[in-house]
């Protein structure tokens, strides 16, 4: 295989976690496909990526929540002839507020995105991994897959399709070459919170927040190392631990209280 024609795709590129991960990547000589909604940032960050460490990178502007658009990113790596070797499924949002208020389109558009996109991206790109007896896909979770989570209750049965698919996925792909790993970071100040609409929630004020920065260098290392799954921070690795035995009783009020 040419490794000119071997790149990493990593979706919602444009910021936070994404940006960082193609920072360290192309740092790690990867070659980049990036992709998000936001063509200009894709842009100004590939012409540093391309002047700094002399890797190739292409961008590709699409909403992924369009399934056409979806479909124009894998005409576009087909047409190329580029192999997709790595596989990040980050781009993703999340909404604050009760289900029954929330803006059904927007709630629509979190499905397709957080779920439909990843699943459709992966379908897609592992077959061929497989065949090459190589490939990584890093799915970009949450901690909030690990627990029901009212007044964010989508975002949250979102992210526990991400990590049920992956650990799935992992086991299916076992001894092939290929990985797959989940990603759970706790809060990290990102565009994120904005686009969920945060009006300083207790989660924020209680829970310690990471940099992208630090949450995109453990995810690649766990990436490249082939683990199932990577939960960022100790604090955190507790908490999914001990999560295992409290009823899911006590867990939902109390994460229904951090989200007001
Ligand atoms: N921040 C946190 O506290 C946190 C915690 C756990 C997990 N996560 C997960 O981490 C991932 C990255 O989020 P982040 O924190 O880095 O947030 P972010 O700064 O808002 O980044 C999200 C990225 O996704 C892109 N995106 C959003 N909607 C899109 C669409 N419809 N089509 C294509 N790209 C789209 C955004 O770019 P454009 O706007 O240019 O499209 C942006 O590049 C998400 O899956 C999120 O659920 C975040």
């Amino acid at each position: 295989m040419e490794s000119d024609k071997c790149f990493a795709l990593i979706t919602g590129a444009s910021g936070g976690i994404g940006f960082e991960l193609a920072l360290i990547m192309a740092s790690q000589k990867h070659n980049l496909i990036l992709t998000a909604r936001t063509g200009k940032k894709l842009e100004n960050l590939a012409k540093q990526l391309r002047l700094k460490h002399n890797v190739t990178v292409h961008t590709f502007t699409a909403d992924l929540a369009i399934t056409e658009e979806r479909n124009k990113l894998i005409q576009f790596v087909r047409s190329g002839g580029f192999t997709v070797e790595i596989l990040v499924n980050n781009a993703g949002f999340g909404d604050l507020g009760p289900f029954a208020e929330a803006d059904q389109e927007k709630l629509m558009r979190m499905i397709r995105l957080n779920i439909e996109a990843l699943t459709r991206l992966s379908h897609e790109f592992l077959p061929d991994m497989l065949k090459a007896r190589y490939g990584k896909i890093l799915n970009v979770a949450s901690l909030a897959g690990f627990m029901p989570g009212p007044l964010m209750s989508v975002y949250y049965a979102s992210k526990a399709y991400v990590l049920s698919l992956s650990d799935a996925l992992a086991h299916e792909t076992k001894g092939t070459g290929v990985t797959i790993t989940s990603l759970s970071p706790g809060p990290v100040i990102t565009g994120f919170q904005e686009a969920a609409e945060f009006k300083n929630p207790a989660l924020m004020k209680m829970m310690p927040s990471a940099t992208a920065g630090e949450v995109a260098e453990f995810a690649y290392n766990a990436m490249m190392k082939g683990k199932k799954r990577a939960v960022h921070g100790r604090m955190h690795r507790l908490a999914v631990f001990l999560l295992r035995f409290l009823p899911v009783e006590f867990v939902t009020p109390l994460v229904s209280r951090l989200h007001q």
